[in-house]
This record gives C-alpha cells, structure tokens and sequence, in this order.
C-alpha cells in the first residue's frame, strides 16, 4: 500500500456531568473535582490520512472540519446559529495537538492530515473539543503504527498523552460511565446495564470553560492569598447507583452540577430554559458541564422525543441521544488498514 492510500478513522463520543463537585483551585490554577461522566451516543469523526506534502508545511499536520451531515450541528451551521469559524484550524485546535503528540511518541511525522466530521456543539459544555482529540488520538496511533510498521501505543498510553491536551480528554477515550477525580483525568469505571434518555439544547452562544471556573472561584471567594484549599465534595454514592442501573427518577433526584451557578450568572436566561424543560416533562434539567448547553433527563425514549418536539416548536435547538456509550474507536469500516 503506498503511503498516500493509508487513512484511518476512529469516533469519539460527547458527554455531560451527572455530578460535578468542584473544589478550591491548586497552585497551578486547576480546580480538584468529583465527576460523574457518561459519555452520550452523539458522536465526532476523525479520519487521518499521510500526506508527504503536509511533511512540508508548518507543523507537518493539517485539519479540516465539515458539519457531520443530520447532526444538530449541522443545522445550527445550516441557520447561522453556529459557525464554522470559530473552530480554529492552526496548531491550537485539540485534534492537531493530538496528532503532534502521538506522532511525538511513535518518533516520526510522515505529514498527516486530519478531517473532522463534527456533531458536537463548540464550547458547549459537552466536551466537543475533547471528544476530537480523543478520536485523533486513535486514529493517527493506528494510523502510523500501521505506516511505521510498528505496535499501536494503545488506549492506556492514549489517555495519558490525552490529559496533557485537555482534562475530559482520557474519558472520551475511556467512555461509559466513569468516576473522576483530580482534574477529572484520574478515572474509575462504573458498570452500567442500562441506558438513560438525555435532551441536549445547545445554546447560540458558548461560554469559555476558564471563565466559568473564574466566576465560581469569585462566588467562592478565591483568592490567591489565605487560600483555604476546600476539597470537592464526594460523589454521592446514591447517584452513582442509580446511573448504573439506569433509574431515571434516581439520577434526576441526585444529580448536582457545581458549575451551574456560575454559568447562570454568566448566561441568566438560561434559568428559564431549565424551568421550562421541567414544565414540559423533564425529570430533571442541568447546564452540561461548564455549559451553556442544557441536558434534560427524561423518562424513557418517547419522553424524549415528545420533550424534543415541544422544545423544537419553539424554535429551539433540541435533540435526544442515550448513554452510556463506548469511548474512542476504531472504524473499521471506513480504513484502509
Ligand atoms: O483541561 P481543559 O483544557 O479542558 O481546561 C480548560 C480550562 O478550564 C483550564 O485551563 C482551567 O482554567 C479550567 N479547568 C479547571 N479545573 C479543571 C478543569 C479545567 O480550572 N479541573
């Protein structure tokens, strides 16, 4: 096979927090959490291939994007309420990182270029970003031990090269349900044998997740000075049960988002929405991780779909999906390896 035929593709789920307990910054600015992760069935795609003349220019890795056709993303793009734009395409976008670092480890860059089919909102509060760069992970690991004729690095060492680009990155590639601890990389796998029906609402605006940390560290009054060091508060071990055997009523009861409050007071108008989703039969609603993104809980897939219908009438963006689902594959399918 000549090199320029070698491609590889892998996907990488979204998620939401079910529990995010934060606690109070470390010198290096990062805050210690207690998470409940559940990676969610909407999906982003990377597909690597070599590109000898990508060798020559910049970095050695280039990066499309392109809306992931039927996502929710794909329409927010179709009527300007999400632009391509704001994802950048130079050596700062998550994936490229990605592809840098595991071409670092395998010890060389034949040129790479990269092609994200996205699905997920941008800087939503459900990991888009991440969930690219676990994805690049894979791919170009399977892509250039198969080039270099040498053993994948594997889904361990990817997740340790993952926490150096971002802190969801190591779940992404882990999936299903997880604890989290320390900046949410340090995982422990919660066994799951059933599905929960989620309602995501992307926003039109993002909120930057270290402005949302900066407006909890304000209403924490965190200062550099007399630091206290509060530890988060421990997973609630109820939640963690009712996530795994997937009682809808018991996460709705249990579920808790520290994040919240800042993101409300970053974005007001997103309180409304969370009332609303209730009103319109929602078990439960919170802001997905750092937001602004809205995740409602419903109780079984019809809920789902009917609490989609009401929020799309008005003219909302709204879309179902399940979880827990697998993190980061391979598709076999789509390679040529
Ligand atoms: O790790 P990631 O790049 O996703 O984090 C983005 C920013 O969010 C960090 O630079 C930091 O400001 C904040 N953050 C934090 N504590 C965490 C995770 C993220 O303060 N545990």
């Amino acid at each position: 096979m000549s090199p320029a035929g070698l491609r590889a593709s892998a996907s990488a789920p979204a998620k939401t927090n079910l529990a995010l307990h934060v606690g109070d910054p470390t010198p290096d600015g990062y805050h210690p959490l207690e998470t409940l992760f559940i990676a969610v069935d909407v999906r982003e795609t990377v597909t690597a291939s070599i590109n000898t003349h990508v060798a020559r220019r910049g970095s050695g890795v280039m990066v499309t994007v392109s809306p992931a056709p039927g996502s929710e993303y794909a329409e927010m793009i179709q009527s300007g309420t999400a632009r391509l734009s704001d994802i950048p395409l130079d050596d700062s976008n998550l994936a490229v990182r990605a592809a840098l670092a595991v071409s670092e480890a395998h010890g060389d860059n034949p040129g790479i270029e990269l092609r994200i089919d996205k699905a997920v909102p941008v800087a939503g509060g459900m990991g888009g970003g991440s969930a690219d760069a676990a994805a690049a992970l894979v791919a170009v690991d399977a892509l250039l031990a198969k080039h270099l004729d040498q053993p994948r690095l594997g889904r361990h060492r990817l997740m340790n090269i993952g926490s150096t680009l971002g802190a969801d990155v190591p779940f992404m590639i882990l999936g299903g349900l997880a604890e989290g601890r320390g900046k949410g990389d340090d995982l422990r796998t919660v066994e799951t044998d059933d599905q929960l029906h989620l309602v995501f609402v992307p926003q039109d605006q993002g909120l930057a997740t270290p402005a949302v940390f900066r407006q909890w560290d304000h209403a924490h009054r965190v200062h550099t000075a007399h630091r206290s060091q509060r530890a988060p508060d421990p997973l609630n071990p109820a939640l963690v049960r009712a996530a795994a055997i997937g009682d809808a009523p018991g996460v709705a009861t249990w579920v808790r988002n520290d994040l919240q409050s800042p993101a409300l007071e970053l974005l007001p108008e997103l309180a409304a929405l969370l009332n609303h989703g209730v009103d319109l039969g929602a078990l439960a609603g919170w802001v997905s991780g750092s937001g602004p993104t809205v995740c409602f809980l419903a109780e079984s897939a019809e809920a789902a779909e009917d609490l989609v219908n009401g929020l799309r009438r008005e003219h909302r963006h709204a879309f179902s999906t399940t979880g827990p689902v697998v993190g980061a594959q391979l598709i076999p399918e789509w390679g040529t390896i």
